[in-house]
């Protein structure tokens, strides 16, 4: 059985003191499988009738925050980020943070320069947290390297390991505690409170006076620390804060805040029975969505993690490996938290604070003149007309991080840009100028090379053609 696999595993550690924290984690990952098979076994599905959109004083909107006036409250902040992943969706291995993303700095340089900035000109001393995975720690403690003499402190604390299964015998892949890679994973930016608790990061954090942390996605360089947030938390004793966003039609994967029998929670798609996920897509009845920007009081954290522990919905991820064996991966989600915090709710946010890659399409937008950066922040240019980005859709031949890197010589300028759209076998060269509604279609078979310095304006491009 999986229980006596894991406490094999456990047996294959030598050193007494990584076999203690090791079967710590196993633990943690035999409680959230147990509940796994539980509600398997059950059938539990959310009843979709009880769902309801939350009520209006469950989502504040940010306009209707008080302008804070004094920094005092920053004394006892430290923000956090959540660097575990691997931004497999963009063919990545390594850390996506450790993605160049303008000016040869990565997304964890802009996040320094973030902070380093805040605390100069505010005089306050926010630390900077680092959640890594076992898949991120070297390249995340590669780059932050060369901070190491700076004012700014930065901690990392690894998040937990937990072993994959095989679906259909339900036994974990790996069979030594350091058996290869592949056979492990992350589960999850939910995994953030147990890891925080592990580490002893939380005690270290409530030890020096913070009490507020502020949690987001290492790629989302809009996360700025915003003091009008801040002090709200303060004021109103709110416990738990999560920035939401309204939802546009190309928002179809974000967890949504909804009102479960008087309750607030966070939905995600994973938990939508199957014949209501159009009905979840849809804006209409889930207008906003969550960015992951989360406003935590550690206080109450600890008081959660001692008592009640943070049981958090199951997210069941079924994935297919290398070589073909079917595996699950039980993962959470840290917004999912919110229901265990006091007078928690959601903040209504502006878009600009929600900027993530997810896609090259979105590096390509970020890497390009549209945005320059202050203090490590995206600004949109100021030349660039009514302040709105371009639609950027590139084909599936972008879709990996090494073919995007290829196929762009250097990012073309696209000031003046409204749409782009690139499908098939496309190279760009140097100083390519793209404006207004440009579409490129290479066929099947076909390939289109963009010569140096070439300017395309509202052009249709199509079929085997070198200009
Ligand atoms: P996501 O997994 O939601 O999106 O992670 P992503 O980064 O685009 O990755 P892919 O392409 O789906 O793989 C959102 C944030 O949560 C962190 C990631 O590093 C990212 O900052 N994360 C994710 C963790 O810290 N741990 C995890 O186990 C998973």
């Amino acid at each position: 059985t999986m229980r006596n696999e894991l406490n094999r595993l456990v047996q294959t550690v030598p050193d007494t003191q990584t076999k203690k924290a090791f079967d710590t984690e196993m633990q943690s990952f035999f409680y959230l499988f147990t509940r796994y098979l539980a509600e398997k076994a059950k059938n539990q599905e959310l009843d979709w009738d009880r769902i309801k959109s939350p009520a209006a004083d469950q989502i504040v909107p940010y306009d209707k925050l008080p302008v804070a006036n004094d920094s005092k409250a920053m004394n006892k902040l430290a923000v956090l980020k959540v660097n575990g992943g691997l931004g497999t969706s963009m063919g990545m291995t390594g850390a996506k943070s450790a993605l160049e993303v303008k000016d040869d700095m990565t997304f964890l340089d802009l996040t320094v320069r973030q902070i380093e900035h805040l605390n100069t000109s505010q005089r306050v001393d926010v630390p900077l947290i680092l959640m890594t995975s076992f898949n991120t720690h070297d390249d995340t403690l590669r780059i932050i390297k060369k901070y190491a003499n700076q004012q700014l402190r930065i901690t990392t604390f690894n998040q937990s390991r937990y072993p994959r299964i095989l679906s259909e015998s339900l036994l974990p892949c790996p069979h030594f505690a350091d058996d290869d890679k592949k056979n492990w994973y992350p589960p999850g930016h939910g995994d953030l409170y147990n890891a925080l608790l592990h580490s002893g990061v939380l005690d270290q954090l409530l030890a020096e006076g913070k009490e507020y942390l502020f949690v987001s996605n290492s790629d989302n360089l809009g996360a700025v620390v915003d003091q009008n947030i801040l002090q709200y938390m303060v004021d109103t004793g709110a416990e738990f804060l999560m920035e939401v966003t309204d939802k546009t039609k190309a928002d179809v994967k974000g967890g949504t805040l909804i009102d479960y029998e008087g309750s607030i929670r966070l939905l995600e798609i994973a938990q939508v029975p199957s014949e209501h996920v159009e009905d979840f897509k849809a804006i209409r009845k889930f207008k906003i969505f969550n960015t992951n920007n989360l406003w935590i009081n550690l206080k109450a954290l600890k008081r959660i993690m001692d008592t009640e522990g943070m049981e958090l919905e199951i997210i069941v991820n079924n994935k297919t490996t290398d070589d073909g064996s079917a595996v699950v991966q039980l993962e959470t989600a840290a917004g999912a938290a919110i229901k265990h915090f006091k007078n928690a709710h959601g903040i209504n946010v502006p878009r600009s604070r929600f900027l993530p890659v997810k896609s090259c399409s979105d590096l390509l937008l970020i890497k390009s003149d549209i945005y320059s950066l202050e203090h490590g922040q995206l600004v949109i240019n100021e030349n660039r007309l009514f302040g709105t980005t371009p639609v950027i859709k590139l084909g599936d031949h972008f879709k990996k991080i090494q073919q995007f890197q290829k196929r762009f010589k250097k990012i073309p300028k696209i000031l003046e840009l409204d749409h782009l759209t690139v499908t098939g076998d496309v190279y760009f060269g140097r100083n390519v100028t793209l404006r207004g509604t440009v579409i490129i279609v290479a066929n099947e078979g076909q390939r289109i090379d963009i010569p140096d310095g070439c300017i395309l304006e509202n052009r249709l491009l199509s079929g085997n053609l070198t200009m």
